[in-house]
């Protein structure tokens, strides 16, 4: 295996996951997802967090492969999710005598997935351990995005081992460091896994930008996707963006239909934002398309049109799966459309206009519920929509 080296003596052990269809058991990735752990060999010797289980064969080798007959002497755990905490049983196994670095939330996450932590040392923010020529120093970054999340850096190389914050989906193709890889392969992938994994907890991510921003940083080491060590602000500034819900003037127009009245109102609707000279305009089917890539457009665009037919008294289910999945991402600061189609008494219109309570988006017009077929005065109204939600965005 070729030896990748962050400093001379900091090594990438990172695993390619090409198999997993969905992340979290949720979110597509069909670009795969990598998992990276970090290994630093001083005077002591400490990894950086671990690799998803079906890989620990591998990593316990490589581990050997450079370290021969030394012992692992520290395991930092910045991030207890199994698709990092996955070997720590395996390196306790191997290396008894290791002593697990976590914070006061760590260990008992420890003792719930594997065993119960004799050998440990609990950090606080701020804290710092010597390895011979490396120090590190560890802060901790709660809700970014589990409660025991913390970052930890070394101020002898510079390097920020930042745990999920500033990683990404899509495996690592040959190219590990940002330098060696065209990134425009990674731009939809990270912000689909910043939207979908850390979307819910913006406020926190903030935070922890501001926390971390007075550290001299000059490379960055997440737990999935390329090592920043070029372009650092390609990735900062990203995420910056993404978590004040800093929006392009954009519409994405969502329908749930089954027979094809709703989606002809959806046309309707893009067509005039169309007229009207919006550029960013993205139509999904909600049984299509797969709300990891809705909801990243809704980090994108400014202007959020939801259509649904009336289904047993409800919402049509796909768009209500959508729906659920942005109240709880808590998702701030859009313009909001909302239309539909019926046959009885509805049930589509009536519960995503609960939905528009509850999120507290600006409302740009009233509702608009259209009785089967689409008729004149509907369709002005689809058309008043558009441009309610045009006049919005092009004034902004
Ligand atoms: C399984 C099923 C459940 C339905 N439930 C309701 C309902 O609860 N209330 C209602 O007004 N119409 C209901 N309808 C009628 C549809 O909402 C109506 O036909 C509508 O025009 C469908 O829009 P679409 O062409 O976009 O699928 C239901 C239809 C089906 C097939
Ligand atoms: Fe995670
Ligand atoms: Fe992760």
């Amino acid at each position: 295996m070729h030896q990748v080296k962050l400093a001379e003596n900091t090594y990438y052990l990172g695993y390619n996951d090409r198999r997993t269809h969905l992340f979290e058991n949720i979110w597509p990735i069909p670009h795969g997802v990598s998992y990276n752990s970090y290994l630093i060999v001083d005077e002591k010797i400490a990894l950086v967090d671990t690799v998803e289980r079906q890989f620990i064969d591998d990593y316990l080798d490589q581990i050997e492969a450079i370290i021969g007959d030394r012992p692992v002497d520290y395991l930092i755990i910045n991030h207890m999710e199994p698709d990092h905490s996955g070997a720590i049983k395996a390196i306790k196994t191997k290396y008894p005598e290791v002593t697990l670095v976590g914070n006061k939330k760590t260990f008992g996450f420890v003792e719930s997935f594997y065993f119960k932590p004799e050998n440990t040392l609990e950090v606080h923010d701020g804290a710092t351990l010597e390895l011979g020529e490396v120090k590190l120093q560890f802060q901790m970054i709660p809700m970014v995005h589990w409660p025991e999340t913390m970052v930890t850096y070394d101020e002898t190389n510079k390097i920020l081992f930042s745990g999920d914050a500033f990683g990404s989906y899509g495996t690592l193709d040959g190219g590990v460091f940002d330098d060696e890889i065209n990134l425009d392969f990674y731009e939809v992938e990270i912000m689909r896994y910043f939207t979908n994994i850390v979307g819910k907890y913006c406020p926190h991510t903030q935070r922890a930008i501001k926390k971390l921003a007075p550290l001299d940083i000059k490379m960055i080491a997440a737990t999935h996707g390329p090592i920043w060590r070029t372009d650092l602000d390609w990735v900062l500034s990203r995420y910056n963006k993404w978590s004040t819900y800093d929006t392009d003037p954009g519409v994405i127009v969502v329908y749930g239909s089954m027979y094809g009245n709703t989606q002809k109102m959806a046309e309707v609707i893009a067509r005039q934002l169309s007229e009207r000279g919006i550029k960013d305009i993205r139509v999904y089917d909600a049984s299509k398309t797969h709300s990891s890539y809705i909801i990243n457009d809704i980090f994108k665009y400014k202007g959020f049109i939801v259509g649904s037919c009336a289904y047993n008294n409800a919402m049509f289910p796909n768009v209500q799966t959508l729906i659920t999945t942005i109240e709880h991402m808590g998702i701030k600061d859009h313009y909001l459309g909302v239309f539909g189609n019926y046959a009885w008494n509805g049930g589509g219109v009536k519960n995503l206009m609960k939905f528009a309570e509850n999120i507290k988006w600006d409302l740009v017009h009233d509702p608009i519920e259209e009785k089967g077929a689409l008729k004149k005065d509907k369709f002005e109204q689809c058309i008043d929509l558009a441009n309610a939600m045009a006049d919005k965005l092009l004034q902004a």
